[in-house]
């Protein structure tokens, strides 16, 4: 059983309000960890918040559906939205500060910079979405200029965005330290996503074989099997399930999450996946 921590929780919606919070508590109170998150919140998301208050004196999260990181207007119009219970959620684990922005807030005027992340951009997610990591990028960097937190919490399923996160702030200079928690997962080996609630009960029951093929593919590259065959018999799994697109398969090396032809040493290797089931688009990945 989780432990409750009821307490308060402020919720701002104004970068200003934020801004002269989160300033007065790093003098007063010390350390200010960060969960940016776009809502639809699920235990993986708790995690990153207790971990960040195990961590900090004050924890801010942020619920934000970003507009300018959807390339599809169908995905940014049915990501799910439930604020009310994601805020008893963030109160439940003890978050101290909720900010709540909206599109307006974030992006008074039409926005007109782009970050270009080099060849981050060009491999797996950057290549299947267009723009989605300069979207990611500046609203990254906008939240870290109105929170000004010490450390950023971001889990490991969305590991090429962990790349994007660390970029972003060794380039710009920005003083905060980077987090990366584990995937959390369902018991059947499901990784938590916000998107998950849109699959149907029958895509559901096929959900898990995203893990136990990526799995099986790990444990083929351990025993020498060499990658483009490993990859090539995942891919053949997932092609006798008809449910399933397939968008990439990639052993990547987690160095530049550029294409690894062979197997790197310990902890270098990260098996990435993205596929389509039925309408809804869903990643994981395993670093060993
Ligand atoms: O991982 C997410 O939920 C989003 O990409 C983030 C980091 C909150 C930026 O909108």
């Amino acid at each position: 059983m989780p432990k409750f921590v009821y307490q308060l929780m402020e919720v701002l919606y104004t970068a200003l309000e934020v801004r002269n919070l989160t300033a007065r508590l790093k003098n007063e109170a010390g350390r200010l960890g960060f969960v940016p998150t776009m809502g639809a919140l699920h235990e993986g998301h708790l995690e990153l918040v207790r971990q960040a208050k195990s961590e900090n004196s004050v924890v801010v999260c942020s619920i934000f559906v970003n507009p300018a990181q959807f390339n599809n207007p169908e995905d940014l119009e049915r990501y799910p939205r439930t604020l009310e219970k994601d805020s008893e959620l963030l109160r439940s684990v003890g978050c101290d500060i909720l900010f709540v922005p909206s599109v307006m807030e974030m992006y008074p005027s039409p926005l007109d910079l782009r970050i270009d992340f080099g060849m981050l951009e060009t491999v797996m997610e950057g290549a299947f979405r267009p723009g989605h990591f300069n979207g990611v990028g500046i609203v990254v960097a906008k939240l870290f200029n109105i929170v000004q937190p010490d450390r950023a919490y971001f889990g490991q399923k969305d590991l090429q965005q962990t790349a994007i996160i660390k970029s972003l702030i060794r380039n710009l200079s920005y003083p905060v330290e980077l987090r990366i928690c584990p995937t959390v997962r369902e018991p059947d080996g499901l990784a938590m996503s916000s998107r998950n609630v849109r699959l149907t009960p029958e895509e559901r029951k096929l959900a898990p074989e995203i893990y136990r093929i990526l799995t099986e593919c790990k444990m083929s590259l351990q025993k020498n099997t060499p990658v483009k065959q490993a990859i090539e018999d995942a891919l053949a799994e997932f092609a006798r399930l008809p449910a399933f697109r397939t968008e990439y398969l990639e052993l990547a090396d987690t160095a530049t999450l550029t294409p690894a032809d062979t197997l790197r040493a310990e902890g270098n290797n990260a098996l990435c996946v993205a596929v389509r089931l039925g309408k809804v688009r869903l990643i994981d990945n395993l670093v060993f």
